[in-house]
């Protein structure tokens, strides 16, 4: 099953399949996600679901029972 996920607030939307890994999905749609750990202990590579889940990319398969999932990466501090 294909869901579309949508990454802001880069606005790039890529397609990919239930299960699959968000920072291989993220990757390939060219945004970057800051990991440390990959192993869900650091909390570097956070990101906010469009119902306002926090999650955890590096420990996060794209989940099934959506079309289309929206991804908010966190602004950077700096800005
Ligand atoms: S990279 Fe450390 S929690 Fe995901």
């Amino acid at each position: 099953m294909t869901i579309s996920i949508r990454f802001l607030p880069d606005d790039v939307t890529v397609n990919a399949e239930v299960g699959e890994s968000l920072l291989d999905v993220a990757d390939r749609a060219g945004v970057l996600i800051p990991t440390g750990c990959l192993m869900g202990s650091c909390h570097a590579c956070t990101v906010e679901l469009d119902d306002g889940e926090v999650i955890r990319a590096c420990i996060t398969p794209v989940p099934p029972g959506k079309e289309v999932l929206t991804i908010n990466l966190f602004s950077d501090p700096t800005w």
